[in-house]
């Protein structure tokens, strides 16, 4: 009778603290709790932003510390050696309509070395090709069925036992529906991809990736407003823009930086240190992108942080449940990429990114658009119907379904790419 008891009893805390955990999930718009956003044209001290001059000398740099100090965690500044080794190349691809170039970004420092693996496409004819960047989460050769891509970097043959492993769990082209990549080598554009472990593995450990090749002496893990792995993620997009502003067939005015749920958060923070990107594109990227925080609509900064701990600087962390003291939000990061177009991408389905915290900043982020006498989001607009894209400076769609990418997507990028290239008349 006793155990009967305690066993009743304890599947009764299991079940409390199970409905506990469900219902802290807000996923009804009537749930989300009163908030009134930071503004984006009062700096700190009060001062009313009223140009772009004053948004670009005031008020950008001080979101940009914070954001860099207490979210994302500060990049090293310090350059280290990369070199560039071209692995492989094929002016026959893709059934003769692409060129195909695998490189090797070796990083060394002292005697630590770690290498990311490119795999670059381009259309066959264009000179200099605009290109889409962005990073695949199961290596290159799950982007496309195409037997030539190297593993990790390697030969099929150079992996040895490994290979049948690899190609099991991520086998080739497994993940080509995320890559529209005849649609982007028809329309003129090149891709350029590379697995994001290869910078930083994408787990809670600072002893392997990039991190180590940065540590002063005795460091074992960044300080609390150091680099968390989406500052690593950045950091490793700006090496390959570094490589892409040598690289002949690529067109380095136009690479459009392209990222998904936790490279969209990438992408975004990427997009608002380094101007040489030219579009900067996050595509379902919640909670630590474009969603706004104090919505707390879907995953809160307290789920995140529990549940990637190594994602953000430690300092992010005192903003658990304390979403209010935060001086910034979402909408800031985007902002943070004007006057670049920038595009937030939802889907109706993805509850846990909250699709309508992504749409507002967005919109909010527009009113910076507004100091360059650029088209954003209009400040009285509401979330879109599905599947119904804005293309303007600041681009948004909501797409019907769940969280991935899709052709869909594929389709509006390119469109909101050929847009302002166009626009812009970039040469
Ligand atoms: C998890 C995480 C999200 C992230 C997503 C992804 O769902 O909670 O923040 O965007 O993984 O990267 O797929």
């Amino acid at each position: 009778m006793r155990i009967f008891v305690s066993v009743l009893i304890f599947s009764l805390s299991i079940f409390q603290l199970n409905a506990q955990f469900k219902s802290s999930i807000i996923t009804r718009e009537s749930e989300v709790p009163k908030y009134q956003l930071p503004e984006l044209l009062i700096s700190e001290n009060e001062q009313k932003i009223t140009t772009k001059e004053q948004w670009e000398t005031i008020r950008r740099p001080e979101l940009l510390e914070f954001f860099t100090n207490q979210v994302y965690g500060i990049m090293p500044s310090k350059k280290i050696e990369a070199k560039y080794q071209t692995l492989e190349f094929q002016t026959n691809s893709l059934k003769g309509k692409a060129t195909r170039k695998q490189v090797n970004i070796i990083f060394s420092n002292d005697d630590k070395k770690i290498s990311m693996s490119l795999l670059i496409y381009t259309p066959i004819g264009v000179k200099k090709s605009p290109v889409f960047l962005g990073y695949n989460f199961n290596g290159n050769h799950t982007v496309n069925n195409d037997p030539e891509i190297l593993i990790n970097g390697k030969q099929e043959d150079e992996l040895g036992e490994k290979k049948i492993m690899i190609l099991k769990r991520d086998a080739r082209g497994s993940r080509s529906s995320r890559w529209a990549i005849d649609k982007i080598i028809e329309s003129g554009y090149g891709l350029v991809t590379v697995n994001y472990n290869d910078i930083d593995p994408d787990k809670n450990d600072f002893s392997d990736g990039i991190h180590p090749l940065f540590y002063s002496k005795g460091q074992l893990k960044p300080e609390s407003d150091q680099w968390g792995s989406i500052s690593a993620w950045a950091w490793g997009m700006f090496r390959v823009m570094d490589y892409l502003e040598i690289e002949s067939l690529v067109d380095e005015k136009k690479v459009i930086l392209f990222g998904h749920s936790r490279l969209g958060k990438t992408a975004l923070w990427a997009g608002a240190n380094d101007n040489r990107f030219s579009i900067v594109i996050s595509n379902n990227s919640g909670c630590g992108g474009a969603a706004i925080s104090r919505r707390r609509f879907g995953e809160k900064v307290s789920d995140i942080n529990k549940n990637f701990p190594h994602w953000f600087a430690k300092n992010f962390h005192n903003y658990n449940e304390n979403e209010s003291a935060l001086p910034i939000d979402q909408h800031m990061l985007v902002a943070l990429i004007a006057p670049r177009p920038v595009y937030v991408a939802s889907a109706s389905e993805d509850s846990w990114a909250d699709p309508k915290g992504e749409f507002i900043s967005a919109k909010e982020a527009s009113i910076i658009y507004d100091l360059y006498n650029l088209k954003g989001i209009n400040s009285s607009s509401f979330l879109p119907p599905v599947n119904t894209p804005i293309h303007r400076n600041v681009g948004y769609h909501l797409r019907e379904g769940d969280h991935d990418v899709t052709e869909y997507d594929w389709n509006q990028f390119i469109e909101f790419a050929r847009i302002y290239f166009s626009l812009y008349n970039i040469k």
